[in-house]
């Protein structure tokens, strides 16, 4: 069951995402030119995002992968120009719109099922292979693994998924960012020590099933991501 801390920052993050954020996160995820910052943002996560997909089979015919936290969706629209029948979901209803307008003209062997909701949702169904590409980073650790460990449960193949590092650029950000006005500021990444982390996922009850496999941690200008993948024995 997802924790009061959980929900609470969900609200936030929808807020965030679907409004505040809305527009910059189009922009951010599309062609289009943007700032030297940003560009460097944007190709951590292009880099993230295709190693991502590198740690799924080639073919992904008659494979059923959920995008957990899809945003504009371009991680679905790669696994299903591969075969993929990919449920993608997010909370915030704009990026599903501009989502599902990306994906208008996509042919392919493969699918995606765009839905507004929670990835944690059980009544998505069973999936080969999961994946969460910075849509856990803005939760507490603990509600993190506990949203692992449900989406383990329901996973044939593997979860992979990505924190932010603890590591004192990131730590000092975090503590910058509690001088903003609350109104102005974006829900803070929570960073976490990798080891932390998987002391944290080795005692989640029902994680036995399932071991870690391979990491990577991107860095590129401002963004900072770790991508860790836990594969069912
Ligand atoms: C940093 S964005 C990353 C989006 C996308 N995965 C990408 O890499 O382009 C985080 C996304 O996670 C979504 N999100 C956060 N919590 C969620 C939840 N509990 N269920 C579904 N989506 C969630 C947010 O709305 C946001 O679109």
């Amino acid at each position: 069951m997802p924790t009061a801390t959980y929900q609470t920052r969900r609200g936030e993050l929808l807020h965030y995402f679907d409004r505040t954020a809305l527009r910059t996160w189009e922009r951010l995820t599309s062609d289009a030119p943007v700032s030297g910052i940003r560009a460097t943002v944007r190709a951590g996560r292009d880099a993230m995002r295709a190693t991502l997909l590198s740690w799924l089979p080639d073919d992904l015919s008659g494979r059923r992968v959920l995008d957990a936290g899809c945003g504009t969706g371009a991680l679905a629209m790669e696994a299903a120009l591969r075969g993929a029948h990919v449920v993608a979901i997010d909370i915030a209803p704009g990026l599903i719109d501009v989502a599902r307008q990306r994906t208008a003209h996509l042919r392919g062997a493969g699918r995606v099922e765009f839905m507004v909701g929670d990835m944690f949702d059980p009544a998505l169904g069973r999936f080969d292979h999961v994946v969460a590409m910075d849509s856990l980073i803005h939760y507490r650790p603990e509600d993190t693994v506990r949203v692992l460990a449900g989406l383990a449960q329901r996973t044939d193949r593997s979860v992979a998924f990505t924190f932010a590092p603890r590591t004192p650029l990131l730590s000092a950000m975090h503590a910058a960012g509690r001088f903003f006005p609350r109104g102005d500021r974006a829900p803070s990444i929570v960073p976490v020590g990798e080891a932390h982390l998987r002391s944290l996922i080795a005692a989640e009850p029902g994680m036995d099933a399932f071991e870690l496999g391979r990491h990577r941690r991107i860095r590129s200008g401002f963004y900072t991501s770790h991508a860790m993948e836990l594969c069912r024995r």
